[in-house]
């Protein structure tokens, strides 16, 4: 039976991890010293128990410190072990060295958590230049997929579905959701030029009309490509598409009233806490540390 540690602002998973597992959870306190080094206490004893923190990895600076104190925290305190539950786990889109002098953040990032954690458990992480996830973390890992997920989605609340997504990286998610709800899929290609730039271009798209096309994305950060991928398919005379994706991350304040106004409905999952999340994925999560 494990005993679930939240992080702040991961309470809500953390909780129904511990119901759907029969385990406990507490909280992991952190507080700021005036000279901005974080203070963290765990909210109650973990001698002999099973530790799985809980933490999601979106605006992985500020969070990263504290995590791995909470960590330490939990061996200091006699923890049995210690796993990570990390339903969005950062960095992975650092999957190479882009340019001279850089580093491959993904793979040192992955083995700073895996110098304090003994397990880990995440949600569709952005492997494309990494295959494996033990490039990224030596040790026990497990991947749940939110395709499954996503497809029951849409089979409950879309009519003659067609599902596009908007770059080859989303292919995995396209055709596994596509599948599941018996739809028909499709790609866009997407070039980018920047941050926040992205160049689409849409494959013939007329044997879909009268369909209601689906966009799917593991990842919303800036939300330009959802948005943009919306517009383009709204400029050919598609109905205003529904957007899903895994990842509600939406690294600007605009990025969501963007997209909203460019989408008929915006649903992501609860791996990142958002208005948007639709789908929950609490319960994949408890499957596997099940095992
Ligand atoms: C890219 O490879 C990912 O799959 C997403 O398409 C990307 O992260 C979306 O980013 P943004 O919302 O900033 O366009």
């Amino acid at each position: 039976m494990s005993c679930f540690v939240a992080m702040p602002g991961n309470e809500a998973m953390a909780r129904a991890l511990a119901q759907a597992t029969g385990g406990s959870w507490l909280r992991a306190e952190v507080r700021r010293f005036p000279d901005r080094e974080s203070h963290v206490r765990l909210s109650e004893p973990v001698e002999g128990l099973k530790v799985v923190v809980v933490c999601t990895l979106d605006d992985p600076d500020p969070k990263t410190v504290p995590l791995i104190l909470a960590a330490g925290a939990a061996r200091d305190n006699g923890a049995a072990c210690v796993g990570l539950v990390a339903p969005y786990l950062a960095y992975l889109r650092q999957d190479a060295v882009f340019g001279t002098g850089e580093p491959l953040s993904a793979r040192h990032y992955g083995r700073l958590l895996a110098g304090v954690f003994d397990s880990l458990i995440t949600v569709d992480p952005h492997l494309h230049r990494i295959d494996r996830m033990g490039d990224i973390f030596p040790g026990p890992v497990v991947v749940v997929q939110a395709a499954p997920l996503l497809a029951d989605w849409v089979l409950a609340n879309v009519q003659r579905p067609v599902v596009i997504g908007p770059d080859a990286e989303s292919r995995q998610w396209v055709a596994e959701v596509a599948e599941r709800a018996g739809a028909p899929w499709t790609l866009m290609e997407k070039q980018r030029l920047g941050d926040e730039t992205v160049r689409l271009r849409l494959p013939d798209l007329s044997e879909y009309r009268g369909r209601t096309p689906v966009l799917v994305d593991d990842i919303i950060s800036t939300g330009v490509t959802l948005t943009q991928a919306a517009m383009e398919l709204r400029r050919l005379g598609f109905a205003p598409p529904v957007c899903l994706a895994v990842h509600a991350l939406f690294a600007a304040e605009a990025a969501w009233s963007s997209l909203r106004a460019a989408a008929s409905r915006v649903v992501t999952t609860d791996t990142v806490p958002h208005p948007s999340n639709g789908v929950s994925i609490s319960r994949a999560i408890a499957e596997a540390l099940r095992g």
